[in-house]
């Protein structure tokens, strides 16, 4: 039986690690014990933050007898080797997003969790939006039908400092830190979004990405279609640099027996619903809990329970395994099978 609350290590103290802090105050089963960044200002500020007890290294995380459970907010090439490292350790892991640069890793890292009775869970916070849990129910009752035709939209201008300084680019700009731009960094929340409401995989891609503005060696804009296992398409058009962008994530889902638009995923802006018997729009308002705290919760109750993790390394794999696809058909000018 697992004690609560669940001490919690948190492995890089960065942005994405300053919302798990944030809604781990209102979670009583999970409390934030040790913290190390290889920033000590970093770790200093999260400490502060936290009450955690700041580490000296990665080993003194994972040696730590009262941390059971260890987050990882590192930048992408540091995932997959510190996941494996916390699992050898014996703890269970909650992973950011892609979790690995590469599907077979991120399988086999599924599997390593599971021979050793560990969870292993992936950051995809947004399969808790009100939007998306609302979503994936309206689908589930069979509103729509059957998907045929979706279109997935990532447009965003970013800071230029997002980057990095100028002339010190950070992680981000650097594909061998980053793996890719806005495709991996940004649409695969849509990605794995769409496999989670829909249930279907993606099964072939045919993409091609360019970096037209920021200076990094990784993609700031991106388009493709995939191809869906129930033979329905998928169109995403990405950028991180357009001009004046401004809440422009949208998916949108033609089926058999109507449409589902999510014009705000990340938000609370009403879904839109036509069912084409009736020929009649909805518009169906959604509550915005916090998605940060409900995926958190979901973690915990999987650790507690033995039950399904939210987003598991299986779901990282197929939305690491359909960016890298797009990737791969922009450099060899073909349609790429998915495996
Ligand atoms: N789920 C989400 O919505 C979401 C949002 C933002 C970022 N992310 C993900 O979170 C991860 C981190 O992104 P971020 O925006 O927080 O980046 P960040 O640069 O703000 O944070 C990364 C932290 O890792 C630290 N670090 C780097 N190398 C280290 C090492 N060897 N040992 C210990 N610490 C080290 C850095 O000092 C930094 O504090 C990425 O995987 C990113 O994709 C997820």
């Amino acid at each position: 039986m697992t004690e609560l609350p669940i001490g919690l290590g948190v492995i890089g103290c960065g942005w994405a690690a300053g919302e798990i802090a944030r809604a781990t105050t209102r979670l009583h089963a999970l409390r934030i014990v040790a913290a190390f960044d290889a920033d000590p200002a970093r770790a200093r500020s999260f400490a502060d933050k936290t009450h955690a007890r700041i580490a000296s290294g990665i080993d003194d995380v994972l040696a730590d007898p009262a941390v059971s459970t260890v987050y990882v907010g590192l930048p992408h090439y540091l995932l997959s080797p510190t996941v494996e490292r916390a699992l050898m350790a014996g703890k269970h892991v909650l992973a950011e997003k892609p979790l690995s640069l590469d599907a077979a890793d991120a399988r086999r890292l599924g599997r390593l969790a599971e021979s050793n009775g560990l969870k292993l869970g992936v950051f995809y916070e947004l399969r808790r939006s009100g939007t998306v849990s609302t979503a994936k129910r309206i689908f589930g009752d069979g509103e729509i039908g059957e998907p045929r035709l979706v279109r997935l939209r990532t447009i965003i201008d970013k800071r230029a400092d997002y980057w990095g300084a100028p002339g010190a680019p950070n992680w981000r700009a650097s594909r061998e830190q980053a793996g890719g731009g806005v495709l991996l960094m940004n649409s695969i929340h849509q990605l794995d979004t769409l496999r989670y409401i829909t249930g279907l995989d993606y099964v072939s891609a045919q993409g091609d990405v360019a970096t037209f503005r920021a200076v990094a060696d990784v993609e700031d804009a991106g388009a493709a279609l995939l191809r869906l296992s129930n033979g329905g398409i998928v169109s995403i058009v990405a950028s991180a640099h357009s001009p004046g962008a401004n809440n422009d994530e949208t998916i949108e889902i033609d089926g058999t027996l109507g449409r589902l638009d999510l014009p705000d995923p990340f938000g609370i802006a009403p879904l839109r619903l036509y069912r084409t018997e009736t020929k009649v729009w909805n518009d169906i308002s959604v509550e915005r809990p916090d998605s940060h705290l409900l995926m958190l919760e979901s973690f915990v109750a999987a650790i507690v329970t033995g039950g399904p993790v939210p987003a598991s390394a299986g779901d990282a794999a197929a939305a690491i395994g359909t960016v890298n696809a797009i990737y791969r058909s922009g450099i060899e000018r073909r349609t790429i099978d998915i495996a």
